[in-house]
């Protein structure tokens, strides 16, 4: 394959960027009165409206060009038919396989996998129904009030989300709380107020060696024990949610209370999986599978729909562009709804994790920027944090605006005022508010300046009818999608995470060396500093 740059899709798109640069929204807007409408898209119960990007048609044309010339199709299809398109792990991708009604076909290896998945769930559901109901008692035969999660990364943060997200639906006489910082506060703070008699730990690694996990669910069973003496006790107060069966055992919880999953779950893939044990606790089994028909709706969509319509492909591309064209190096994910929270926390790790390379599959330097940074908070608190700094700053930050047409909890009209800011941001971001409109107000001239919106500011708005278990699960499949598009632009390997290891290395020498005893330290001057002064005040 030739390298990005040099490719043809793509000087033809730097030579597109020249002539449309300088072009405002406004005049976008003012060329195309059904832009509005021209540029939306809907899918899975989702409605993306991009008409507030600065792009054109033909920057489209130009970028399904670019998508066909990087052979997109063939390499969703290859991602679906289970090949092995993570390199460097030399692994299968198949989050889809996850969320895969039962009768599909989905081989690896000439496996079939689905009904492995299916069986994992039915035992899940088992599980779920037990615990909820009150039928699973805990060592002392009190009903389980409590349940912990115990996880990091990918095993913390699509559990903690989607239980947040979907907190409307789910029995308030069960406590969820999810521990993940190897920081003992986490731990502390989250069992303070528990009964260990009435508490279920899930520990979730896919490796069962994550040093966070490991040290805090070993501190997790200390403090279990300390009130219910008796080690028997774990079995009624641990489960397990892993690939490693061997170290599950080691840790003392009976591989009949683990619920497995593959090699081809990718951590940040993997809330669908058993990790989100947590979440089918929550949501009970029925919940569950309407969260997995969600994801599998957008799944189908991505598969099968044309570049033109497909919503994670536009998303994907339009922000290629607008980080190798235009310059942007983040999005804003602002999601006008309380109950996500969580969800830039989430999108951080898939995004940031999974397109946060500067190699190619084939080891080359990518010569554009990859991975944008990705961060965010709930509308409307943003707008009175950091929304002056995307109205007016001197950076180019897109912003993706989420929001739903019904409220969950209506109150008065909480819901109209959230959702007349949401629409409101993304018009003055588009169209600004230019220095003549300002003096027109009869502003003094010195704070023209001051007053004018440029505006020509990108955001895309996601609207959907509820915040409910599908379409959850459609809007976390669409962003997973869309990164895949991303990297597949990018030629980098969107499923591996080398860049987490080094630190975890210098972490456990410096470990072994905090104890004062420990004469020599071989780390730079700063490094030795650091670690003198802390053992001294330690
Ligand atoms: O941060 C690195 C990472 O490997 C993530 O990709 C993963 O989600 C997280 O650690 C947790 O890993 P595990 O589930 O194996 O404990």
């Amino acid at each position: 394959m030739t390298t990005l740059t040099a490719s043809r899709a793509w000087s033809a798109l730097q030579e597109h960027h020249a002539e449309v640069k300088d072009v405002h929204l406004r005049e976008l807007f003012a060329r195309d009165s059904e832009r509005g409408t021209r540029f939306a898209v809907e899918a899975a119960g989702l409605y993306a409206d991009f008409s507030k990007q600065r792009v054109t048609s033909r920057t489209l044309e130009l970028l399904f060009s670019l998508a066909a010339e990087r052979s997109l199709g063939a390499r969703i299809d290859s991602m679906f038919k289970g090949e092995r398109i993570n390199l460097t792990e030399d692994r299968a991708v198949l989050h889809v396989a996850l969320r895969a009604p039962a009768g599909r076909t989905i081989a690896v290896d000439g496996t079939n996998v689905v009904p492995q998945v299916h069986e994992v769930l039915g035992r899940m559901s088992a599980f779920a129904d037990q615990v909820r109901t009150g039928g699973w008692k805990g060592f002392t035969g009190k009903r389980i009030k409590n349940v912990v999660n115990v996880g990091i990364g990918g095993s913390d943060l699509g559990p903690v989300m989607a239980y947040e997200a979907l907190r409307h639906f789910t029995p308030r006489e069960l406590t969820f709380r999810f521990v993940s910082n190897v920081d003992s506060t986490d731990l502390a703070e989250a069992t303070a107020d528990l009964d260990p008699a009435e508490t279920l730990f899930i520990i979730a690694s896919k490796t069962f060696t994550t040093q966070e996990t490991m040290m805090n669910a070993s501190s997790a069973r200390a403090w279990c024990l300390s009130k219910l003496k008796d080690p028997a006790a774990v079995a009624k107060h641990f489960v397990a949610v892993s690939t490693n069966e061997a170290e599950v055992k080691k840790f003392g919880i009976d591989p009949a209370n683990m619920f497995g999953f593959w090699d081809w779950v990718g951590g940040r893939y993997s809330m669908d999986s058993a990790i989100g044990l947590s979440t089918m606790l929550a949501l009970g089994p029925q919940g569950f599978r309407d969260l997995l028909a969600g994801f599998h709706a957008m799944d189908e969509h991505f598969r099968s729909t044309p570049f033109e319509r497909n919503l994670p492909v536009l998303m994907g591309l339009i922000g290629v562009w607008n980080s190798d064209f235009l310059g942007a190096s983040t999005v804003a994910v602002l999601p006008y709804d309380q109950y996500l929270k969580r969800f830039p926390a989430y999108l951080q790790q898939l995004t940031m994790e999974s397109n946060g390379k500067r190699v190619t599959l084939g080891g080359l330097d990518v010569q554009v920027g990859t991975g944008a940074i990705y961060w965010g908070e709930p509308g409307t608190n943003g707008q009175h944090s950091f929304y002056q700094l995307i109205h007016q700053g001197t950076r180019l930050v897109p912003c993706d605006f989420i929001g739903f047409a019904k409220a969950l909890n209506p109150l008065g009209n909480h819901h109209d005022v959230l959702m007349a800011n949401l629409f409101a941001q993304g018009e003055a971001l588009a169209f600004g508010k230019p220095p003549e409109q300002v003096r027109a107000e009869k502003v003094p001239e010195q704070l023209v300046p001051h007053k004018t919106f440029p505006g020509n500011r990108p955001s895309t708005t996601i609207l959907a009818d509820t915040l409910d278990p599908k379409t959850l699960g459609a809007l976390v499949a669409l962003y997973e999608h869309a990164v895949y598009t991303q990297s597949v632009i990018w030629d980098i390997n969107a499923f591996d995470q080398w860049g987490v290891e080094l630190g975890k290395v210098l972490a456990k020498r410096i470990g072994a060396e905090l104890e004062p005893a420990e004469p020599k330290l071989e780390h730079d001057s700063s490094t030795n500093a650091l670690i003198k002064r802390y053992r001294s005040r330690r």
